[in-house]
Formats: structure tokens, sequence, C-alpha cells
């Protein structure tokens, strides 16, 4: 669909946000047939895990907490030491959520060796294992995984963001659509939908009027960086460093500031029809920092001309903050202080912070709770894709120093892909004698 037709739908659309379809709330819950929701004769979940780092390893730990039946059966990663460490995290004594409370998921993994998987292709043999997939691989592979999970009728959750390129987008957005059919379940990581205080801030978003402006900043120091080891090829060394890799990452402006261009969108009932921007790096341009940028500032403009202007910064000893301010013609919502105040400042409504919640274990909760219910309650991939593409807009706007559009970025088709994943396949950017990227130079790079 193109955004202006998404955008004729858009009243449409904001009764399904308000109800919740798209932003993980509840929705008309229609009962499944239990074969398309679990497996399991004894009422188990089953859930494999694919992409066993960080965020994989808290993901698979938050399903088992999840307080129904959920077991892990099965793990893939494309390398064998990171599903190593994952799988001695999960089996520890105790380890820690986000709470910092001890928790022992141990005997809820049942992986033996045989459902362990290595390589790019251990998706394929861990997802037919399971009646849920948690893919949380960098994003650039999210598409083929999430699509395979969708042929595969799975539940998913998945991590934002959903696709580093146009093409990964159109991908997503096709399996979103054929998940809708067959009632599975999809939530994507932008826990702010999942979060006590947005949820609360949500449905008093009318007490501002219409939202004429936005802002979001992701400024902070930034990240690691996995340095290149002896012996790596160049496909080894891109997939260990990726976040400084478009095709793996999409930048950080996809990577991280997605959380609150997305929350934007959220309010605002849609996305943007065009982005403009400036941006650069400054400060981290070393080889090991791959093509990245380390600072955008975008303007965003939405169908009714409302603005986003939209901030992302990883340069250490600068200013952080990462939060979003939602400007209307009667007042503002500003996110990070879980306030509502009128057009003089006073105050209209103050979430209480001790009523916040984990959004990351919510979101778990949430989804097995549907999926034992045999309920189907969650279409987040819709809204992962399209908020996505926002961020993917962005950087377009931001490497060419154009306004880009998006009826013709969502639609150019451009995929940053390697032809081939392979250990010994060339990756599909490559450095110079000195082991240097090329880097994109506003006024002269095209859309990429
Ligand atoms: N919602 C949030 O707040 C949040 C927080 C952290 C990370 N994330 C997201 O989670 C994802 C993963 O981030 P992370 O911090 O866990 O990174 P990570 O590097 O710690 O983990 C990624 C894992 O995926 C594996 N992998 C890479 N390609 C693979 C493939 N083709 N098949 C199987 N495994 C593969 C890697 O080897 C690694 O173990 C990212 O999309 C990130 O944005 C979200």
């Amino acid at each position: 669909m193109t955004n202006e037709a998404f955008h004729k739908k858009s009243s449409r659309r904001a009764f399904m946000l308000n109800s919740g379809i798209l932003a993980g709330g509840a929705m008309a819950a229609p009962l499944l047939s239990k074969a398309n929701y679990f497996s399991g004769a004894d009422g188990t979940i089953k859930v494999a895990l694919v992409g066993c780092g960080g965020r994989g390893t808290g993901a698979a730990m938050q399903a088992l907490l999840s307080k129904q039946n959920v077991k892990l059966v099965a793990m893939a990663d494309a390398f064998r030491d990171r599903l190593d460490e994952c799988y001695k995290t999960l089996t520890a004594d105790d380890i820690s959520d986000y709470s910092s409370t001890v928790k022992n998921v141990k005997a809820n993994v049942d992986v033996p060796e045989e459902r362990k998987f290595v390589g790019f292709d251990g998706y394929l043999k861990a997802i037919p294992l399971a009646d849920v997939i948690i893919l949380t691989t960098p994003p650039g592979f999210r598409p083929i995984h999430f699509e395979e999970a969708i042929k595969q009728d799975k539940h998913v959750f998945m991590e934002k963001p959903v696709a580093t390129d146009p093409a990964g987008v159109q991908r997503v957005l096709a399996a979103a659509a054929i998940a809708k059919q067959k009632k599975l379940n999809v939530v994507v990581g932008l826990q702010r939908h999942y979060q006590n205080s947005y949820r609360e801030l949500y449905k008093r978003k009318n007490l501002i009027g219409d939202i004429i402006s936005a802002q979001a900043w992701w400024n902070n120091d930034g990240v690691w960086v996995r340095p290149r080891q002896a012996g790596q090829t160049e496909m080894e060394y891109q997939m260990r460093n990726w976040y400084y890799f478009n095709w793996l990452c999409g930048d950080h402006i996809n990577e991280q500031h997605i959380h609150n261009i997305d929350a934007v969108n959220w309010f605002k009932g849609g996305y943007p029809v065009k982005a403009q921007g400036q941006g650069g790096r400054q400060v981290r341009k070393g080889k090991d920092n791959g093509e990245i940028f380390d600072h955008h500032f975008v303007e965003f403009t939405y169908a009714d001309g409302s603005i986003l202007n939209s901030q992302c910064r990883h340069i250490p000893g600068t200013m952080s903050r990462v939060d979003e301010l939602l400007v209307g013609t009667k007042g503002k919502i500003h996110c990070g202080a879980g306030s509502i105040s009128d057009a003089k400042g006073k105050s209209l409504y103050q979430f209480d912070s001790k009523l916040e919640n984990n959004p990351y274990q919510t979101e778990h909760d949430e989804l097995f709770a549907a999926i034992a219910k045999g309920e189907y309650k969650f279409a987040d991939a819709e809204n992962g894709a399209r908020s996505t593409m926002t961020s993917i807009l962005g950087r377009m706007a931001t490497y060419s120093g154009q306004i880009v559009e998006w009826d013709k970025a969502i639609n150019s088709g451009i995929d940053i892909h390697p032809k081939v994943y392979a250990w010994d396949a060339p990756p599909p950017i490559l450095p110079n004698a000195d082991g240097f990227y090329p880097v994109a130079v506003p006024g002269v790079t095209k859309y990429v």
C-alpha cells in the first residue's frame, strides 16, 4: 500500500491503535484452534531462540519467567561461542532479571546438543521444533527469519528494528499480512507499547488536542566495538562487529533511535510522508567503526504537516538524553517525565513512577498468556515494519542530504544485503587498502 493510501485509512488506523491491535494492547481475542497455538501434549509452549546474544538471552529468560508452562527447546546462533555463553547463562543457578531479582529458569531449558544449531542456516532447523520463535539476531536477518517463522505457522517475539533496508521492510509487511490471516500472535520489542507510563499517557493523549510537533532524542555515548581478530574472514568480522555495518544494523538511527521515532508515530497514529536532515561522523571514525554515522538530525513531516524533529548521537562526553516530547494544540506530553501539561504549563496528569513495570517482561507475560489461552491478540509486525521504515527514511535523508519521500523510499526496492550468506562470501561493503570503509557523503550519496 502506498503511504497516501495508508493515510486515507488513518481514521480506521487511529481506532485500531486506540484499541491496541497494532500497539500491543488488548484487542478482541478470537480463540484459536489448539493445533494453531501450541503443540505440547502436556500444554507446554515450546520456544526456539534464534540469535543467542545479549537480548536473546534476556528475551528467552523473560519467556521462561512468563508464568505459563514454557520450555526453551532449541537454540540457533551464527557462532558457537555465543550460543554456549547464552546456554550457560540460562542454565546457571541464578540469573538476574531487569529488576535485578535473582531467578532460576534452568529447569525449563531443555536444549540438548542435537537441538543447538550453529551457522547461517540454524534458524531453518530450530524453527520447526517450537511453537513460538524468538528472533533476536542483528536486524538485517529479521525479514528472512520472520518470513520463515510465519511460513511455518509460528507465533513470534521479534526484536526491533525489523529490517535494515526498504526491501526488508516490504518482506516483513508481506509476512505480517500472512501472520494476520493465520492469526499468529506477533510481538515486536518496541517495549514502550508495553510500558505502563507510555500506556497511561497514550490513553490521555486527547488532553493535548492535535499533535502539531514532536521531538525525539537518543543521545548517549554509543555502544560496543568488537575489533577485528586475526584469521577472521571479512564476513566473520562484520558479523561479529555488526553494529557498524548497515546491511546488519541499519545505522544507530535505526538500531536504537527507532524506539523514540516509533513512540511519536504511535501517538501520531501514522507515519511521516517525507524526511530531510543532516548527519555525519565527527568522533567515531576508526577502522572498526565501519560505515555508520555518529550523529543524525532529521525533520520528519507527517501527512497533516506536523513535524517530528529527531536527533540521535553516539558521542562520549556530550549531553545524554533518550526521550520524546509531543506538542499539541492544547498542551504537551513529556514521555520521559510521564507528564501532561496544558499550553501554559499547568499539570494535567502525572504518572506515578511507583506503578512503572518492566516492559521487557510484560511483552512476554502478555504474549504467552494469550498463546496459552488460545487467543489472537498481538499483531505488532506491521507497525514494527513501518516504524523501521521511518528510521531508514531518516538514514536515507541524512546520508543523501536530500528530501526523501516515503512512497518512493519504501517502493525503491533498495536491498543492501549480500547475495550469499557464507563465511567466505564477500559482504556488500568492503574496506579499502588501508582498512577503512566507504562512508556516505551528503550531496554525493544517493539513497542507500
Ligand atoms: N528492545 C530493546 O530495548 C533492545 C535492547 C537490546 C537489543 N535489542 C535488539 O536485539 C537485537 C540483538 O541485539 P543484541 O544486543 O542481543 O546483539 P548481540 O550481538 O549481543 O546478539 C546478536 C546475536 O545474534 C547472532 N547472530 C547474528 N547473525 C545470526 C544469524 N544469521 N543467525 C543466528 N544468529 C545470528 C550473533 O552471533 C549474536 O549472538 C538487535 O536487533 C537489537 O536492536 C533490543
